[in-house]
């Protein structure tokens, strides 16, 4: 099977109450765990690769990674720039083989927002492309703050249909408290649901993407300061919010840190247990599982794509 969009995918994935995840990847071992997983639970996939990403590993050599992997698995995988910042890393996405980009215009004023954002979407759909916009803006994980406290930042339902209907956009990342990195709560988590509804109402059928959705598991911290990591307060989205979001119009769920957590953890505990052992193998092959079991708990807990493909 052909690398394929995401329409398809969302189309099911509104009717049937659930999400697609749109994993990050920056290696072959990270890309062999989440297709791993996905293939044994059957659940479409959403591949994506942020503008660092690109640079760490190189866009060539990503492109064929998941090109292998589409080979392995036989599932259906959607390869998509998370986080483009301007038209320039849309366009060299989508001439090198992207079926999916963001145009991340969320930093910038409305009316500039709405303008490149409709840039892209007439050069990406002229290329059998589609688009992800941005509308409100998520905290970064530098600042580590309580998003809720930031009422000017969450997405303005006033604005959703308008922004959809000028730019052209196929789905809309919003925001609703959630937060990138692994420090997005300092007191009770709090999604805002009635945005969320909201915008669903005014945007029947449309899909919505919820960015910074890790919910940073416990355990894997506890581990991680165990052998000799420092993440005082890491806190993130409880997973049964998540479950929520995907039964309502949340079609595609971002998830990057909680593979990054399990991947440290696993590497941290098998240094701590194997001081002398150097052979990148030896680490690298748990890490992948655990990558591979991340992926697999949230698409059965969270997603509820398991058995979509
Ligand atoms: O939203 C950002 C993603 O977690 C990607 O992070 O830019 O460090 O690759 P990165
Ligand atoms: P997390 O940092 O919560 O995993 O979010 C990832 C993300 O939104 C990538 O675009
Ligand atoms: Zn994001």
């Amino acid at each position: 099977m052909p690398l394929v969009t995401s329409t398809e995918m969302f189309k099911k994935a509104y009717a049937g109450g659930y999400a697609i995840g749109a994993f990050n990847v920056n290696n072959m071992e990270i890309i062999q765990g989440i297709t791993e997983a996905a293939k044994e639970v059957q659940a479409p996939l959403i591949l994506q690769v942020s503008a660092g990403a690109r640079k760490y590993a190189k866009h060539v050599y990503l492109m064929k990674l998941i090109e292998a992997a589409l080979e392995d698995t036989g599932l259906p995988i959607c390869v998509h720039l998370d986080h483009g910042d301007d038209f320039e890393i849309c366009k060299s996405c989508i001439d090198g083989g992207f079926t999916s980009v963001m145009i991340d215009g969320s930093k910038h004023p409305y009316e500039e927002n709405v303008r490149l954002t409709r840039e892209v979407v007439e050069y990406a759909h002229a290329h059998g492309v589609v688009v992800e916009g941005e509308l409100g803006k998520l905290a970064g994980i530098e600042d580590a703050v309580n998003v809720a406290d930031h009422d000017a930042s969450f997405t303005d339902p006033d604005q959703v249909q308008d922004f959809v209907g000028r730019t052209g956009v196929d789905s809309l990342a919003i925001a609703i408290g959630t937060s990138h990195g692994a420090f997005k709560f300092k007191g009770e988590p709090h999604l805002r649901f009635d945005i969320l509804e909201e915008v669903q109402q005014r945007l029947p059928g449309f899909p919505i993407v919820l960015h910074g959705a890790s919910s940073v598991i416990p355990e894997l911290v506890a581990t991680i300061n165990k052998y000799g990591g420092n993440m005082p307060g890491a806190q993130g989205v409880p997973e049964a919010m998540l479950r929520q979001a995907a039964k309502m119009a949340v079609c595609k769920i971002n998830i990057d840190s909680d593979l990054r957590l399990a991947m440290t953890a696993s590497i941290r505990e098998y240094f701590g247990e194997h001081p002398g052992d150097f052979d990148p193998r030896q680490y690298l092959k748990p890490a992948r599982e655990a990558i591979k079991g991340m992926v697999k708990r949230k698409i059965v807990n969270v997603l509820g794509c398991d058995g979509k493909a």
